[in-house]
């Protein structure tokens, strides 16, 4: 369908492993990732890429309509997926505004100029956080009400808000992806898993938060990527998919078998004060994505670990960098009053 994506948010931990999957595994469709390289961008992560005639990397930001209106017309970009974002909910915790800033008002500049330059395709990348949180049972389905709980949850869930009236009124080709917690390569060691390995790796502290039995839903990186593609390539307009692993674990049990997988200690393990609004348990139904798409997770949880694991002990000069400057600071603001 479509010969040129504008890949917004393309440095980040997911767009960095849907952008190498597109090169590897759909050569001939032109990728030109538009990032404003905040903290959580990293094009070293893509220097691979650089020489691919498929690649294209525009320095802009989402909420600047010239910037978006540039990128589209130098390249002259046809279809648009959206992974920009502020991603992180403690940061939304602590500062809402740039969440509402990026999030919202990020994705509607991208909207505007999907109208203005008649853009054929737009999938928005969103996520399962935006439904709430679920009790002991149930699962939920792209019909569930929407009840998001933190900050970022709500700049994300009034984007897909924009986005479907965009379709509704100005019959924008428009499609949303919900997807649960990603885990694998590249991402950036703030979040669970590289935060864990990464303090495991220096025998330092891993703080969980509350009681730790907050539960989510794992999937892994690639086969979040296989089934954006999925969805872009073949949902009608309109459409909403929700996107998961099955594989619902505790927080507790994650970090305990991330330890025993590196020969490291329990007593690593630093319980911290819970997150405030923090959601007890997330779990998603994706038979949609099965019975209209086709799609289901390539690997299972303990295949994706294991690889994950791997990929940040043979890769610790990545981390390293990651590590060092600015994420130092917010590491030491974030924990070290808990
Ligand atoms: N990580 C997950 O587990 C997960 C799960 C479901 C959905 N999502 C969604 O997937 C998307 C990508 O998540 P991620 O984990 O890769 O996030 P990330 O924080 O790793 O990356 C975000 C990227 O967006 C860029 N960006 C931020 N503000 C921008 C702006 N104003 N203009 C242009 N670029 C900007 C950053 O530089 C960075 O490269 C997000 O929309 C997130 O809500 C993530």
């Amino acid at each position: 369908m479509s010969k040129t994506i504008l890949v917004a948010g393309g440095a980040g931990f997911i767009g960095v492993n849907f952008i190498k999957f597109m090169l590897r595994e759909n050569p001939g469709v032109k990728i030109v990732n538009f990032d404003a390289l905040t903290y959580a961008g990293n094009l070293a992560s893509l220097a691979d890429c650089e020489n691919n005639p498929d690649y294209e990397f525009f320095h802009g930001d989402i909420r600047n309509d010239k910037d978006v209106a540039s990128a589209i017309k130098k390249y002259n970009v046809d279809s648009i997926i959206n992974f920009a974002a502020e991603s992180h909910v403690d940061r939304s915790i602590d500062g809402p505004h740039v969440f509402l800033d990026t999030n919202i008002l990020g994705t509607y500049t991208l909207l505007q100029a999907a109208r203005d330059f008649g853009i054929q395709r737009f999938l928005q990348v969103s996520t399962d956080e935006v439904y709430g949180s679920l009790g002991k049972e149930g699962m939920f389905t792209e019909s569930t009400s929407i009840k998001p709980n933190s900050p970022y949850s709500a700049s994300k869930a009034s984007a897909d808000h924009l986005v479907r009236s965009w379709h509704k009124t100005y019959d924008l080709n428009a499609v949303i992806t919900r997807c649960s917690n990603n885990y694998g390569a590249y991402q950036f060691p703030e979040k669970m898993i590289p935060l864990c390995i990464n303090n495991a790796r220096h025998n330092n502290k891993i703080p969980v938060y509350g009681d730790g039995m907050q539960v989510r839903d794992w999937l892994y990186v690639y086969d979040h990527c296989t089934a954006i593609w999925a969805v872009f390539d073949r949902a009608a307009p309109g459409e909403v998919f929700n996107i998961g692993g099955n594989n619902e674990k505790t927080n507790l049990t994650l970090v305990n078998s991330i330890l025993a997988m590196l020969g490291k200690s329990k007593g690593l393990i630093q319980f911290v004060k819970d997150r405030p609004g923090h959601d007890r348990r997330y779990a998603i139904d994706s038979s949609k994505m099965k019975e209209k798409l086709g799609w289901e997770p390539s690997v299972t949880f303990e295949q994706g670990i294991e690889k994950t694991i791997k990929w940040y002990m043979d890769n610790q000069a990545w981390l390293d960098q990651v590590t060092s400057g600015d994420y130092q600071n917010y590491y030491k603001q974030m924990y070290h009053q808990r």
